[in-house]
């Protein structure tokens, strides 16, 4: 017998909003120089923007883009990348112990998000940085013009402000590994501040606290309780950050990661609900997930990461983080951004880290070609086709047993959207064996047509793309057969990654 997916047309989740595809470019190895960045590359336009990249962005539809860090940004001032490229210092990065030439800074990040149509998500620096440095910089992007550093901009170049929306109050400052890293209360005393200047400066900025940096930490989550118990009513998000790994070496732990994503931000909604009864507020606090992907560590020890091999500390862009996603990464990338789409009532925010060469879908080569790692695909899936309202539905999925606990075998996320009046349906079959049957069951939509079907499945687990395969992992369009369309029942192979398309007749 088929698992059916009960719909009901008027029943669903909320908005998905477009911020919950964003995505993040820090200073770090070659996100930026010979990522998003290469003056003289054959692909580069005349800032040195490199066009191929740039295309496989869109194709992407990245929302957001969170800049200049992560770690990085808590050691960086902003001064420096602003103003002649000739006059520009060149530092020493703490954060990743390399050298950073300042060559593309804040007003090379805002043409470049022009340009290519994403929105900036900025960070200020809250780990060497003061809250006065982050009141100048919102100064320099936002205000018009007649004071010391909007006019700074101006000579700069930039005649109109750059009215950036979104500013991430530090980086994971509950971190031991984080320049100047602080205790609860001091960051939030300290963001508190920093918040107010902020906001006096253009009170229309949303800001985003930090939260909890992983589940691991020992201060998780308390951190986020006293953080918001601060901050509560000067800031619209608090983050969230989780890398996910196969720790245990069982692919079923592995492609379960989605469980511990969603126990998660259960935990910090809770702890943020927690504190909205605490302060007798009428607001929700939502949350902004701007880390979250594969990584796969190794085991390194996590202070060892960054402490790297000290015959190549302090070089420029050197080649860190450079994971070559797999097949089997694809899935659990699936799996997690199913999870997203289910939260979004309240993660209204979201950055897969990172974008381009670090821990990220694009990777290329210096002065080469570019390709599409495997978890390009699942991300655009869900980017081009996860926009709209979430739907809920009742499904009895059967369970195994994993390190997360009963582990529904299928996770899934359904999205409407009115202009295309079609329902997409996302969905994972984690079991290495069983092909699963399972059919749509839509009330209140009116005509349905399943109408598409693609399918990302059937390659080896360790499949990667390189520059010599780049297709070695890409998803099929899978003819949708005439019984299937009938009787809207499919057969879900086992360790698959689907999209289905459904037309509606109604409106949700
Ligand atoms: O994305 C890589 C790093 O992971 C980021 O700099 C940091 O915020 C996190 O620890």
């Amino acid at each position: 017998m088929p698992i059916k997916y009960l719909f009901q047309a008027g029943n669903y989740i909320s908005q998905v909003e477009d911020t919950l595809y964003g995505s993040f470019v820090e200073h770090l190895g070659r996100a930026v120089y010979t990522g998003i960045y290469e003056p003289g590359h054959p692909q580069a336009d005349e800032n040195g923007f490199r066009l191929d990249v740039a295309s496989l962005i869109q194709e992407l539809q990245v929302s957001t883009v969170r800049y200049p860090g992560g770690n990085f940004v808590s050691g960086y001032n902003w001064q420096d990348g602003i103003g002649p490229k000739e006059q520009r210092p060149v530092r020493l990065d703490y954060a990743w112990l390399s050298k950073e030439t300042n060559e593309f800074g804040i007003g090379e990040f805002y043409k470049w998000s022009q340009k290519f149509g994403v929105t900036p998500m900025v960070a200020v620096n809250m780990g060497t940085g003061t809250p006065q440095e982050a009141g100048y910089f919102v100064e320099y992007a936002n205000i018009k013009g007649g004071t010391y550093f909007s006019d700074l901009r101006k000579q700069h170049g930039f005649e109109e402000p750059f009215n950036f929306k979104y500013w991430c109050v530090g980086n994971e400052m509950d971190g031991p590994w984080q320049t100047c890293h602080l205790e609860a209360h001091e960051y939030a005393r300290k963001a508190l501040e920093t918040a107010k200047i902020m906001h006096w400066v253009d009170p229309s900025i949303q800001l985003i606290a930090c939260g909890s940096a992983t589940t691991t930490l020992p201060t998780y989550p308390e951190w986020d309780r006293v953080v918001l118990e601060t901050v509560y009513d000067e800031v619209s998000c608090l983050s969230c950050h989780h890398y996910f790994e196969n720790h245990t070496g069982k692919i079923e732990d592995f492609l379960g990661s989605y469980v511990l994503m969603d126990n998660f931000i259960h935990t910090i909604t809770s702890t943020a609900d927690f504190v909205k009864a605490k302060l007798r507020s009428k607001k929700d606090m939502m949350i902004s997930f701007d880390e979250y992907n594969i990584w796969s560590i190794n085991g390194e020890p996590w202070m060892d990461y960054f402490n790297r091999d000290p015959n190549n500390r302090f070089t420029k862009a050197p080649p860190l983080l450079e994971q070559h996603y797999t097949f089997l990464d694809a899935l659990v990338l699936g799996g997690l951004m199913c999870t997203l789409v289910n939260h979004c009532d309240r993660v209204k925010m979201a950055s897969l880290a990172q974008l381009v060469n670090v821990i990220a879908p694009i990777f290329t080569q210096p002065g080469g070609a570019v390709i599409k790692q495997t978890i390009f695909y699942p991300f655009k899936w869900l980017s081009v086709y996860g926009r709209g309202k979430a739907l809920r539905y009742f499904a009895n999925v059967p369970c195994i047993e994993t390190i997360h606990g009963q582990t529904k075998t299928l996770q899934s996320a359904a999205v409407y959207n009115d202009e295309r009046k079609e329902i997409a349906f996302f969905v994972l079959n984690l079991d290495q064996k069983q092909d699963q049957e399972i059919s749509f069951v839509l009330d209140g939509f009116g005509k349905v047509e399943l109408f598409e079907h693609h399918e990302l499945s059937g390659c080896p687990l360790d499949a990667m793309n390189t520059f010599e395969t780049p297709d070695a992992v890409t998803p099929k369009v899978v003819p949708v057969t005439a019984a299937e369309k009938e009787s809207l029942t499919v057969k879900v192979p086992a360790l698959s990654f689907n999209l289905y398309r459904l037309k509606v007749e109604g409106e949700l």
